[in-house]
């Protein structure tokens, strides 16, 4: 299939095509390889793999935060912030009077954005330690929750997006970018993942409705509720 595709573009469009073509399928062999790799054991492995430079191209991380619509002095959690991928990008978008509570069960991701943030002397960034079934954010505290890649983690969510509610100010907004469930060359086991329908559903079923579906990412659905 794929020889006679290349058959066909050679014959008819010559270098231009087989440069794209072979472009491509340098791209998807890159991919293959990226997901056959094992997957992190330890934290610094972890966080590496989470700031992975290759991994902005198909995270697009400044036309995602372009598309929150956050102003100067809003507050907004990270929830799931691993390493701080995003929650340095929120800090920026907020401005210093403005808040990101990183919000993580895990002290060892914590720590290394507590770090970053001293090296960089960012100083809008309020670390929390959540428990898995509870995010610890206080109610009315925030104008956006923001959670990339984390909600497949969280164990019991139709008791969990209350907590979520309870944490949003009067029209705050949710967002949620997690991986589609299909076969992807990036992103956790498909039994992890959570279906975009299903995923609108439970969010719906805890009063939330969704106010912008973007698409643009190759592997993720790209959601922002709200109440
Ligand atoms: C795949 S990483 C995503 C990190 C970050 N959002 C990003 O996009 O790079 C998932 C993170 O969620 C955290 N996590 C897992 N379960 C959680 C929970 N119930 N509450 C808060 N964080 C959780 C993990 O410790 C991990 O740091």
């Amino acid at each position: 299939m794929v020889l006679f595709g290349l058959h066909r573009l050679t014959v008819a469009c010559r270098p231009r095509a087989i440069l794209g073509f072979s472009l491509a399928l340098a791209s998807l062999v890159a991919a293959a390889a990226r997901a056959q790799q094992p997957l992190p054991k330890t934290d610094s492995e972890y966080i590496h793999h989470l700031e992975d430079p290759q991994r902005g191209e198909w995270q697009k991380p400044a036309e995602v935060i372009a598309k929150l619509g956050l102003k100067p002095g809003d507050q907004v959690a990270d929830l799931g912030a691993g390493s701080g991928y995003f929650t340095f990008l929120l800090a920026r978008a907020v401005g210093p009077q403005g808040k990101v509570y990183a919000v993580d069960i895990e002290g060892e991701m914590l720590d290394y954005i507590r770090q970053r943030a001293q090296n960089d002397n960012v100083k809008n960034i309020q670390l929390v330690k959540a428990s898995p079934h509870d995010p610890k954010l206080a109610p009315a505290s925030v104008d956006m929750i923001f959670i990339c890649d984390t909600l497949h983690h969280i164990p019991e969510r139709p008791t969990y997006y209350p907590l979520l509610a309870r944490a949003l100010r009067p029209r705050g907004r949710l967002v949620n970018i997690d991986f589609y469930k299909k076969p992807l060359p990036l992103g956790p086991p498909l039994e992890m993942k959570i279906d975009k329908p299903a995923m609108i559903e439970e969010a719906k079923s805890a009063g939330f409705h969704v106010i912008q579906d973007y698409d643009f990412l190759p592997y993720q659905y790209f959601l922002i509720f709200q109440q």
